[in-house]
Protein backbone atom coordinates (compact mmCIF):
# COMPACT_ATOMS: atom_id res chain seq x y z
CA UNK A 1 0.00 0.00 0.00
CA UNK A 2 1.38 3.01 -0.71
CA UNK A 3 -0.29 6.91 0.38
CA UNK A 4 0.98 9.89 -1.71
CA UNK A 5 -0.03 13.21 -0.06
CA UNK A 6 -0.07 15.48 -3.42
CA UNK A 7 0.63 19.56 -2.67
CA UNK A 8 -0.91 21.19 -5.92
CA UNK A 9 0.90 25.16 -6.45
CA UNK A 10 1.06 24.94 -9.90
CA UNK A 11 -2.73 23.31 -11.87
CA UNK A 12 -1.88 19.92 -13.83
CA UNK A 13 -4.25 17.65 -16.00
CA UNK A 14 -2.31 14.67 -14.39
CA UNK A 15 -4.95 13.32 -11.87
CA UNK A 16 -3.44 11.94 -8.31
CA UNK A 17 -4.15 8.49 -9.35
CA UNK A 18 -1.36 8.69 -11.99
CA UNK A 19 1.20 9.55 -9.71
CA UNK A 20 -0.03 6.53 -7.35
CA UNK A 21 0.12 4.33 -10.02
CA UNK A 22 3.80 4.99 -11.02
CA UNK A 23 4.77 5.08 -6.73
CA UNK A 24 3.08 1.34 -6.92
CA UNK A 25 4.98 0.29 -9.49
CA UNK A 26 8.31 1.65 -8.29
CA UNK A 27 7.46 -0.24 -4.97
CA UNK A 28 6.85 -3.33 -6.64
CA UNK A 29 9.43 -3.90 -8.87
CA UNK A 30 11.70 -3.34 -5.68
CA UNK A 31 9.86 -5.70 -3.86
CA UNK A 32 8.98 -3.53 -1.36
CA UNK A 33 5.55 -4.57 0.95
CA UNK A 34 5.32 -2.45 3.50
CA UNK A 35 3.51 0.43 3.85
CA UNK A 36 4.99 3.22 2.45
CA UNK A 37 3.99 7.13 2.47
CA UNK A 38 5.35 9.86 0.10
CA UNK A 39 4.79 13.46 0.22
CA UNK A 40 5.06 15.13 -4.06
CA UNK A 41 4.84 19.02 -4.51
CA UNK A 42 3.63 20.46 -8.05
CA UNK A 43 5.44 23.80 -8.29
CA UNK A 44 6.65 26.26 -10.73
CA UNK A 45 10.35 28.06 -11.73
CA UNK A 46 10.30 30.44 -8.76
CA UNK A 47 9.14 28.08 -6.39
CA UNK A 48 11.73 25.22 -6.75
CA UNK A 49 14.16 27.70 -7.65
CA UNK A 50 13.22 28.83 -3.39
CA UNK A 51 13.49 25.25 -2.29
CA UNK A 52 16.63 24.58 -4.22
CA UNK A 53 18.69 27.69 -2.17
CA UNK A 54 16.93 27.51 1.10
CA UNK A 55 17.22 23.36 1.31
CA UNK A 56 20.44 23.07 -1.09
CA UNK A 57 22.05 26.16 -1.06
CA UNK A 58 21.70 26.09 -5.05
CA UNK A 59 20.03 29.25 -6.46
CA UNK A 60 19.01 27.44 -9.68
CA UNK A 61 16.05 26.39 -11.27
CA UNK A 62 15.38 22.61 -11.41
CA UNK A 63 13.35 19.67 -12.64
CA UNK A 64 13.12 17.47 -9.91
CA UNK A 65 14.05 17.65 -6.15
CA UNK A 66 14.31 14.57 -3.81
CA UNK A 67 14.24 14.51 0.35
CA UNK A 68 15.07 11.41 1.15
CA UNK A 69 13.43 10.95 4.78
CA UNK A 70 15.81 7.54 5.30
CA UNK A 71 19.68 6.84 4.41
CA UNK A 72 18.19 3.73 2.42
CA UNK A 73 20.54 2.07 0.01
CA UNK A 74 19.28 -0.01 -2.90
CA UNK A 75 20.83 -3.09 -1.73
CA UNK A 76 19.44 -3.30 1.55
CA UNK A 77 15.90 -1.49 1.11
CA UNK A 78 14.33 -1.61 4.39
CA UNK A 79 16.32 -4.78 5.88
CA UNK A 80 13.97 -6.38 8.85
CA UNK A 81 16.66 -5.18 10.97
CA UNK A 82 17.08 -1.40 9.69
CA UNK A 83 16.80 0.81 13.00
CA UNK A 84 16.19 3.41 10.96
CA UNK A 85 12.60 2.51 9.64
CA UNK A 86 11.36 3.09 12.99
CA UNK A 87 12.05 6.69 12.75
CA UNK A 88 9.89 7.06 9.56
CA UNK A 89 6.75 5.57 10.49
CA UNK A 90 3.76 7.90 10.40
CA UNK A 91 1.29 6.85 12.20
CA UNK A 92 -0.87 9.53 10.87
CA UNK A 93 -1.14 7.75 6.95
CA UNK A 94 0.16 4.47 9.03
CA UNK A 95 2.61 4.36 6.32
CA UNK A 96 6.62 4.26 6.58
CA UNK A 97 7.43 8.14 5.48
CA UNK A 98 9.58 8.33 2.42
CA UNK A 99 9.96 11.60 1.69
CA UNK A 100 9.82 14.83 -0.36
CA UNK A 101 9.75 14.88 -3.75
CA UNK A 102 9.39 18.28 -5.69
CA UNK A 103 8.55 18.58 -9.34
CA UNK A 104 8.93 21.79 -11.49
CA UNK A 105 5.41 22.10 -13.66
CA UNK A 106 7.28 23.99 -16.22
CA UNK A 107 10.53 23.15 -16.19
CA UNK A 108 8.58 19.61 -17.16
CA UNK A 109 6.81 21.20 -19.99
CA UNK A 110 9.96 22.40 -21.35
CA UNK A 111 11.89 19.21 -21.18
CA UNK A 112 8.80 17.30 -22.90
CA UNK A 113 8.96 19.95 -25.80
CA UNK A 114 12.66 19.11 -26.28
CA UNK A 115 12.34 15.40 -26.10
CA UNK A 116 9.24 15.63 -27.81
CA UNK A 117 6.85 13.57 -25.51
CA UNK A 118 4.08 14.24 -23.75
CA UNK A 119 3.82 16.19 -20.24
CA UNK A 120 2.25 13.07 -19.03
CA UNK A 121 5.56 11.13 -19.47
CA UNK A 122 8.04 13.89 -18.71
CA UNK A 123 6.17 14.02 -15.23
CA UNK A 124 5.95 10.42 -14.62
CA UNK A 125 9.31 9.97 -15.42
CA UNK A 126 10.70 12.87 -13.35
CA UNK A 127 8.32 11.27 -10.33
CA UNK A 128 9.61 7.61 -10.89
CA UNK A 129 12.77 9.13 -10.96
CA UNK A 130 12.52 10.93 -7.53
CA UNK A 131 10.89 7.97 -6.14
CA UNK A 132 14.06 5.95 -6.79
CA UNK A 133 16.22 8.85 -5.21
CA UNK A 134 14.53 8.17 -2.06
CA UNK A 135 15.23 4.30 -2.54
CA UNK A 136 19.14 5.35 -2.11
CA UNK A 137 19.61 5.54 -6.06
CA UNK A 138 22.10 7.51 -7.41
CA UNK A 139 23.67 8.48 -10.70
CA UNK A 140 27.04 9.36 -9.74
CA UNK A 141 28.80 6.56 -11.58
CA UNK A 142 28.02 5.67 -15.48
CA UNK A 143 27.05 2.11 -13.87
CA UNK A 144 24.88 3.71 -11.00
CA UNK A 145 23.20 5.72 -13.70
CA UNK A 146 22.56 3.07 -16.12
CA UNK A 147 21.20 0.69 -13.18
CA UNK A 148 18.73 3.02 -12.06
CA UNK A 149 17.54 4.43 -15.42
CA UNK A 150 17.15 1.00 -16.23
CA UNK A 151 14.60 0.55 -12.50
CA UNK A 152 13.20 3.65 -13.70
CA UNK A 153 12.26 2.20 -17.18
CA UNK A 154 10.81 -0.95 -15.76
CA UNK A 155 8.64 1.23 -13.70
CA UNK A 156 7.07 2.80 -15.83
CA UNK A 157 6.40 0.19 -18.13
CA UNK A 158 5.03 -1.91 -15.52
CA UNK A 159 2.55 1.43 -14.10
CA UNK A 160 1.74 2.38 -17.74
CA UNK A 161 2.59 0.90 -20.94
CA UNK A 162 3.07 -2.51 -20.10
CA UNK A 163 0.65 -5.45 -21.87
CA UNK A 164 0.76 -8.50 -21.44
CA UNK A 165 -0.41 -10.64 -24.21
CA UNK A 166 -2.25 -13.99 -24.67
CA UNK A 167 0.56 -16.08 -26.14
CA UNK A 168 3.02 -14.58 -23.36
CA UNK A 169 0.49 -15.54 -20.50
CA UNK A 170 -0.17 -18.88 -22.34
CA UNK A 171 3.35 -19.31 -22.50
CA UNK A 172 4.12 -18.32 -19.06
CA UNK A 173 1.61 -20.53 -17.53
CA UNK A 174 3.11 -24.08 -19.92
CA UNK A 175 6.39 -22.97 -17.58
CA UNK A 176 4.91 -22.76 -14.44
CA UNK A 177 3.80 -26.44 -15.12
CA UNK A 178 7.17 -27.77 -15.25
CA UNK A 179 7.79 -26.48 -11.53
CA UNK A 180 4.76 -28.82 -10.31
CA UNK A 181 4.98 -31.68 -7.58
CA UNK A 182 2.97 -34.28 -8.78
CA UNK A 183 4.52 -37.77 -7.27
CA UNK A 184 1.43 -38.75 -6.92
CA UNK A 185 -1.03 -38.29 -10.07
CA UNK A 186 1.78 -36.74 -12.40
CA UNK A 187 -1.01 -34.64 -13.75
CA UNK A 188 1.46 -31.46 -13.91
CA UNK A 189 -0.59 -28.28 -13.94
CA UNK A 190 0.78 -24.62 -14.37
CA UNK A 191 -0.87 -21.63 -13.94
CA UNK A 192 -0.84 -17.81 -14.83
CA UNK A 193 -2.43 -15.09 -13.43
CA UNK A 194 -2.44 -11.70 -14.77
CA UNK A 195 -2.87 -8.71 -12.23
CA UNK A 196 -4.08 -5.37 -12.83
CA UNK A 197 -0.51 -4.03 -11.74
CA UNK A 198 0.60 -5.90 -14.92
CA UNK A 199 2.60 -8.47 -13.29
CA UNK A 200 2.13 -12.28 -13.66
CA UNK A 201 2.37 -14.40 -11.26
CA UNK A 202 2.79 -17.90 -11.56
CA UNK A 203 1.80 -20.92 -9.40
CA UNK A 204 1.75 -24.70 -10.13
CA UNK A 205 0.48 -28.01 -8.58
CA UNK A 206 1.83 -28.63 -5.42
CA UNK A 207 0.59 -32.44 -4.01
CA UNK A 208 0.79 -34.46 -0.48
CA UNK A 209 1.17 -37.53 0.81
CA UNK A 210 -2.37 -37.21 2.64
CA UNK A 211 -4.26 -36.37 -0.92
CA UNK A 212 -6.54 -33.86 0.23
CA UNK A 213 -3.76 -31.28 1.32
CA UNK A 214 -2.91 -31.01 -2.33
CA UNK A 215 -2.52 -27.19 -3.76
CA UNK A 216 -4.26 -26.41 -7.36
CA UNK A 217 -1.51 -24.47 -9.33
CA UNK A 218 -4.66 -21.91 -10.36
CA UNK A 219 -4.76 -21.59 -6.20
CA UNK A 220 -0.90 -21.13 -5.47
CA UNK A 221 -1.00 -18.34 -8.11
CA UNK A 222 -3.86 -16.32 -6.23
CA UNK A 223 -2.52 -16.94 -2.99
CA UNK A 224 1.07 -15.85 -4.09
CA UNK A 225 -0.79 -12.58 -5.53
CA UNK A 226 -2.49 -11.98 -2.32
CA UNK A 227 0.11 -12.69 -0.13
CA UNK A 228 2.44 -9.74 -2.31
CA UNK A 229 -0.44 -7.07 -1.86
CA UNK A 230 -2.18 -7.97 -5.33
CA UNK A 231 -6.00 -8.58 -5.26
CA UNK A 232 -7.01 -7.18 -8.76
CA UNK A 233 -6.90 -9.26 -11.80
CA UNK A 234 -7.68 -9.46 -15.54
CA UNK A 235 -6.71 -13.11 -16.71
CA UNK A 236 -5.56 -15.90 -15.52
CA UNK A 237 -3.92 -18.94 -18.23
CA UNK A 238 -3.94 -22.53 -16.84
CA UNK A 239 -1.52 -25.27 -19.17
CA UNK A 240 -1.43 -29.01 -17.99
CA UNK A 241 -0.64 -32.22 -20.36
CA UNK A 242 -2.85 -34.27 -22.03
CA UNK A 243 -6.43 -33.24 -21.25
CA UNK A 244 -8.34 -29.85 -20.60
CA UNK A 245 -7.54 -28.19 -17.60
CA UNK A 246 -10.77 -26.40 -16.42
CA UNK A 247 -10.14 -25.27 -13.03
CA UNK A 248 -11.83 -27.54 -10.67
CA UNK A 249 -14.88 -26.11 -7.96
CA UNK A 250 -12.66 -25.38 -5.54
CA UNK A 251 -10.48 -22.68 -7.34
CA UNK A 252 -13.23 -21.37 -9.18
CA UNK A 253 -14.76 -20.33 -5.63
CA UNK A 254 -11.33 -18.94 -4.72
CA UNK A 255 -10.76 -17.04 -8.02
CA UNK A 256 -14.65 -15.59 -7.84
CA UNK A 257 -13.49 -14.31 -4.23
CA UNK A 258 -11.14 -11.54 -6.38
CA UNK A 259 -12.17 -11.40 -9.45
CA UNK A 260 -15.67 -12.95 -10.90
CA UNK A 261 -15.34 -11.28 -14.49
CA UNK A 262 -11.76 -13.22 -14.54
CA UNK A 263 -11.13 -14.18 -18.49
CA UNK A 264 -9.91 -17.89 -18.51
CA UNK A 265 -8.10 -19.32 -21.16
CA UNK A 266 -6.49 -22.97 -20.68
CA UNK A 267 -4.10 -24.49 -22.84
CA UNK A 268 -3.60 -28.34 -23.16
CA UNK A 269 -1.52 -31.27 -25.35
CA UNK A 270 0.97 -28.71 -26.62
CA UNK A 271 -0.93 -25.77 -28.42
CA UNK A 272 -4.70 -26.38 -28.08
CA UNK A 273 -6.59 -23.34 -26.58
CA UNK A 274 -9.79 -22.99 -25.23
CA UNK A 275 -11.57 -19.32 -23.81
CA UNK A 276 -14.18 -18.72 -21.29
CA UNK A 277 -14.77 -16.44 -17.91
CA UNK A 278 -14.97 -17.04 -14.75
CA UNK A 279 -18.44 -16.47 -14.35
CA UNK A 280 -19.70 -18.79 -17.13
CA UNK A 281 -17.74 -21.28 -14.91
CA UNK A 282 -19.40 -20.29 -11.68
CA UNK A 283 -23.04 -18.96 -12.33
CA UNK A 284 -25.07 -18.19 -9.94
CA UNK A 285 -22.12 -17.77 -7.03
CA UNK A 286 -22.24 -17.41 -3.59
CA UNK A 287 -21.47 -13.68 -2.28
CA UNK A 288 -21.29 -13.95 0.80
CA UNK A 289 -24.05 -13.37 3.93
CA UNK A 290 -25.14 -9.48 5.14
CA UNK A 291 -23.16 -8.10 7.52
CA UNK A 292 -26.02 -8.06 10.08
CA UNK A 293 -26.58 -11.62 9.54
CA UNK A 294 -23.47 -11.40 11.88
CA UNK A 295 -26.38 -11.16 14.80
N1 LIG B 1 -5.26 -29.72 -10.36
C1 LIG B 1 -4.92 -28.41 -10.53
O1 LIG B 1 -3.77 -28.02 -10.31
N2 LIG B 1 -5.89 -27.52 -10.91
C2 LIG B 1 -7.21 -27.86 -11.11
O2 LIG B 1 -8.04 -26.97 -11.29
C3 LIG B 1 -7.61 -29.27 -11.06
C4 LIG B 1 -6.60 -30.24 -10.56
C5 LIG B 1 -4.21 -30.66 -9.93
C6 LIG B 1 -4.37 -31.12 -8.52
C7 LIG B 1 -3.69 -32.46 -8.54
O3 LIG B 1 -2.31 -32.27 -8.26
C8 LIG B 1 -3.82 -32.94 -9.96
O4 LIG B 1 -4.26 -31.81 -10.72
C9 LIG B 1 -4.80 -34.09 -10.14
O5 LIG B 1 -6.01 -33.82 -9.55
Amino acid sequence: MTTLDIIRLVETDIPDSVFLQAARACASIMGLRLPLAISLTLTDDPGIRQINQDWRGQDQVTDVLSFPSLPLSPQHLFHENNEDLDQAWDSESGAYFLGDIVINVHQARRQAGEYRHSLFREMTYLFVHGIFHLFGYDHMTKEDQTDMRKQEEQALQTAFFHTVSDEELLATAREARKQAYTPYSRYNVGAALLGKDGKIYTGCNVENASFGLTNCAERTAIFKAVSEGQRAFDAIAIAADQTAPWPCGACRQVLNEFAPRLRVLITWDEDQVAETTLDALLPHSFIGFEEDQHG
